[in-house]
């Protein structure tokens, strides 16, 4: 029998020193390990676009090892509450085919939920996140939807949007009787959708694994509208993609601020401080068009 807690925890802090060996000494003690490590997966998917072609092909083999058909999550109806707002979600049971495990809501979803409620509730517009309230809202990669939902609980017209077609069905059919509900699968490699939004909201997508942080800028370039904002709430995998997002944002004329999220507070950030954060911490990405964008005031002349 391994020591699992010890061992899982000693090889997950070499895999950013020493990935190859780090991943080499995880998989020769599968199938025992699978489980701790499993639950894990999210600290090996940045792993996958490593520019060493070995470790990428080391990350690949071993997630796919860990998809094995196990029913290790089970689904049903959850409820989240906050200041008196009451969410209904459902979670689904782990399929090894989905995407990027979005069968349960994420910790950063709880977070943006609540601080999503927190400025709709307030008298005051935030400077930072928007009132939701009478908006029109996309959610992108929304798994569960828990963020999406809860803009709805606040007042927004909402469409739920994931890239895997399980996920939007199972959406449609827990939710698709609200009016101010609507659904589309939008997979962001390839979506060339124009229909434009007030706020888009996203949590926990910006994973170097699945091409967000490369293609995540364009979606928003043709989804938000001028006076538009964009809210992506991530948890920090290392700085990589977070990095890429934020400087093909810029390229596409956008202004991001950034954010250290910690117990609902929002430190402002520098982009060469997202370098220095321990993983694991949440990084919230405010993206709006930059001024030169804005279309020219009606001339007076
Ligand atoms: C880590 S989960 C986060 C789910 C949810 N936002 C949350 O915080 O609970 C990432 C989500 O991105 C979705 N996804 C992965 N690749 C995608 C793509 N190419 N286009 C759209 N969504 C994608 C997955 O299906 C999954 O629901």
């Amino acid at each position: 029998m391994f020591d699992d807690a010890a061992d899982i925890d000693l090889e997950l802090a070499l895999l950013k020193a020493e990935p190859l060996k780090a991943l080499q000494s995880l998989q020769s003690k599968l199938p025992q390990l699978a489980p701790q490590l499993r639950r894990q997966r999210h600290l090996l998917c940045p792993l996958c676009c490593s520019g060493d072609d070995e470790v990428a092909a080391a990350a690949a083999k071993l997630l796919d090892q860990l998809a094995e058909p196990e029913a290790t999550f089970c689904g049903g109806r959850r409820t989240f509450h906050y200041r008196g707002i009451e969410v209904e979600y459902w979670e689904l049971d782990e399929d090894p085919g989905d995407l990027l495990f979005g069968y349960g809501a994420w910790p950063v979803a709880e977070s943006l939920s609540k601080l999503l409620i927190n400025s709709t509730l307030s008298e005051h517009d935030s400077q930072v996140v928007p009132s939701v309230h009478g908006k029109h809202v996309l959610e992108i990669g929304a798994g569960v939807a828990l963020v999406g939902l809860t803009c709805c609980a606040c007042g927004a017209k909402v469409r739920l949007t994931d890239g895997e077609n399980r996920l939007v069905k199972a959406l449609e059919e827990h939710h698709g009787h609200h009016n101010d509900l609507s659904f589309e699968v939008l997979d962001w490699n390839v979506d060339q959708g124009v229909e434009q939004f007030d706020i888009i909201v996203a949590s926990d997508v910006l994973l170097c694994c699945c091409g967000a942080p490369e293609a995540l800028p364009a979606v928003l370039s043709r989804r938000l509208k001028l006076d538009g904002k964009a809210l992506l709430l991530n948890v920090l995998r290392g700085a990589r993609a977070q990095l890429i997002a934020i400087s093909l944002l810029q390229r596409h004329g956008f202004l991001v601020s950034i954010f250290a999220v910690a117990s609902l507070d929002m430190l402002p950030l520098s982009t060469e401080q997202i370098s220095k954060l321990p993983d694991a911490a949440h990084v919230l990405l405010v993206v709006t068009w930059a001024e030169e964008q804005m279309p020219l005031p009606a001339s007076t002349t």
